[in-house]
């Protein structure tokens, strides 16, 4: 096991079943963790000391609904010019440490009108143009395979969970592809006029590269974007990260309770992360 993946569970008192990264402004959901441990990722090594406001660095170790969880605040993004390993590292320790599937939350942009800011949208799948693939480089073939799939990269049986959560919240929760850009600046109207015919749904900086660390080890994958904005072009304000972090806000309310009632429904019951 990794230096990592032996803290999470030492400090977390047994192993995470569900692992959770959080996105830009969307740390309310650790509020929810019982029982919680917190860690510093300067504890954890190989994790990323966030540069960017609105990105914690750290682990949140406890319980939702009695399932054991690693809920991680605040990652790495390409665009802050860091070790690439600090994109992989924080995936592969879940892993190691035992988590079964991963839940990825990004704040993004919304290509679709009728999906505003404060709407959440289930990824389907996605579009990486960052120009940029994780696994380039030497493969361990202890961690997984060379060439890794990525068709339902996105796991089809827990997006129907999702659906189905939400739809007994009443929490109105959209599909949709994710495309990814490097960043950091935002794209230009001409961009996202691109991205639309290229079948994206919404766009942001982040989520694609965990993906794939994580069906290359394994993990089951969900994503959902919290919408903090029409994207460029298809409003009248111009785009900029105080927007973002003030609209994640707006959207963190329905994220935090569709994810705790989520990871309860996976953790205790059928077709979960059990099976
Ligand atoms: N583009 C890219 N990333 C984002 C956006 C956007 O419009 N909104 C939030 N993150």
């Amino acid at each position: 096991m990794s230096g990592a993946a032996e803290v999470l569970v030492q400090r977390g008192g047994g192993r995470p079943r569900v692992g959770v990264v959080l996105g830009s402004g969307l740390g309310a959901v650790a509020e929810a963790v019982s029982g919680a441990v917190v860690v510093g990722y300067d504890e954890l090594p190989g994790f990323p000391l966030p540069t960017v406001e609105g990105h914690a660095g750290r682990a949140v170790l406890g319980r939702v609904a009695g399932v054991p969880v690693a809920v991680l605040q605040g990652r790495a993004h390409l665009y802050e010019g860091g070790e690439l390993e600090a994109l992989r590292a924080p995936v592969r320790a879940l892993r190691a440490a035992g988590a079964e599937v991963i839940v990825l939350t990004n704040a993004a942009g919304s290509l679709r009108a009728d999906v505003g800011p404060g709407r959440l949208m289930a990824i389907t799948d996605h579009i990486n143009l960052t120009g940029v693939n994780l696994l380039a480089g030497p493969n361990d073939p202890a961690l997984g395979p060379r060439f890794p799939t990525l068709r339902d990269a996105y796991d089809p049986q827990l997006l129907v969970e999702l659906h189905a959560v939400a739809g007994a919240l009443g929490v109105p929760l959209a599909d949709g592809v994710y495309l990814a850009v490097g960043g950091p600046s935002f794209e230009t109207p001409a961009e996202i006029r691109a991205f639309r015919v290229l079948g994206a749904d919404a766009v942001g900086m982040s989520t694609v590269h965990e993906t794939i660390i994580a069906r290359h080890c394994g993990l089951r994958v969900v994503a959902i974007s919290a919408i903090t904005n029409l994207a460029e072009g298809m409003s009248d304000e111009p785009l900029s990260h105080e927007q973002t972090l003030r609209d994640a806000r707006r959207g963190a309310v329905d994220l935090s309770r569709l994810l705790l009632a989520f990871i309860e429904r996976i953790g205790n019951g059928p077709g979960g992360a059990r099976s």
